[in-house]
């Protein structure tokens, strides 16, 4: 598999990442364990995770962990072969210590991250959403001395604004913190709100996007021919809510133009979605979610 590099570092990353965000449910232990070691055999070498997940059983408050234990297991004695990317800021108790970008959250779910993991380092550390409630200097000086102590290699940010980016970018050249290396938003063919500012500002700035839901949660892989009744086993059937647009008309007749579009450039929907997002410029690697290891082998077949 083709390795992408993160400007400013020596990271060199697949263009597919493997997202874990269901590692625990739906996608069980053993599961999970065939998905990551088929990825590091394959070259999928970029893993992503959080503090946060837990699968499908994650509400608001709910302590997180699931995943990145999981992932620490089924990364033993691999974790060299891995870009490994984890993040903190979303609320994973029920105190108000227990969200945000504080100096004192930081420091803690790191080094929660790092047992969990069950490794010494974090290839990148992100910001989960901003924090209104702390001043970015705060968070930005504890992120620096996570690398400086070589917990972390390098930072980077997620699901934050241009204007918001640009500010960090300012409060990191006043300081002399490392800037961040890359950005995690949101983007889909039927999300591309990112196009219009973020992507340009990052591609100017230097900093890789990683997008999530590139799927937009499953709808893009094309099997949801009838988005009223979607297929059992499936998010749409299972966990609904995490699939807005079901029930968004005016994204399900954008749904049925994608599809007749891959159809006339003779390709599925999926590989379609996989290699126009991939190749949009300024993306160096596209975050997938998988509940099985086919799908894994669906989306690098995909790319290959
Ligand atoms: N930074 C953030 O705030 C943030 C937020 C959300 C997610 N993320 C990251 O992004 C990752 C992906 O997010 P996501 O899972 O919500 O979105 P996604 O990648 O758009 O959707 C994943 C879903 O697509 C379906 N799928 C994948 N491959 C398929 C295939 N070959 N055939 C048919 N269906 C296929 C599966 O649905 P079924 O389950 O129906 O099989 C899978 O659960 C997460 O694991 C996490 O690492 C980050």
């Amino acid at each position: 598999m083709e390795q992408r590099l993160i400007a400013g570092t020596d990271l060199r990353v697949s263009p597919l990442c493997l997202g874990t965000m269901l590692f625990g449910s739906p996608v069980q232990e053993k599961e999970a364990v065939k998905i990551v070691h088929l990825a590091l055999e394959q070259g999928v070498n970029f893993i992503d995770t959080a503090n946060m997940y837990e699968g499908y059983t994650r509400y608001v408050g709910s302590p997180g962990g699931v995943t990145e234990e999981i992932l620490g297991k089924a990364m033993g004695g691999k974790r060299e072969q891995a870009v490994l990317a984890s993040k903190v800021g979303m609320k994973i108790g029920p105190g108000t210590g227990d969200e945000g970008l504080s100096r004192e959250h930081i420091r803690r779910e790191c080094e929660r991250s790092l047992v969990r993991l069950a490794t010494d380092w974090l290839d990148l550390y992100y910001m989960h959403k901003p924090d209104e409630s702390t001043p970015i200097a705060e968070s930005i000086e504890t992120f620096a001395e996570l690398i400086q102590a070589g917990k972390v290699r390098h930072w980077a940010l997620s699901n934050f604004r241009a204007g918001q980016v640009r500010e960090v970018l300012q409060v990191c050249d006043d300081g002399g913190w490392p800037r961040p290396v890359a950005h995690q938003p949101p983007y889909s063919l039927l999300n591309r709100e990112i196009e219009a500012e973020l992507l340009p500002l990052c591609r100017d700035e230097n900093i890789a996007v990683v997008p999530y839901q590139i799927l937009q949660g499953g709808l893009l892989s094309g099997k949801y021919g009838d988005p009223a009744a979607p297929p059992a086993g499936t998010r749409g059937s299972d966990k609904p809510e995490w699939i807005a647009m079901l029930r968004d008309e005016e994204a399900l007749r954008e749904l049925d133009a994608l599809g007749a579009r891959a159809k006339e450039v003779g390709l599925s929907l999926f590989d379609y979605a996989i290699r126009t997002t991939v190749n949009t410029p300024g993306i160096t690697s596209i975050i997938l979610g998988v509940r099985r290891v086919q799908q894994l082998e669906q989306a690098i077949s995909a790319l290959s």
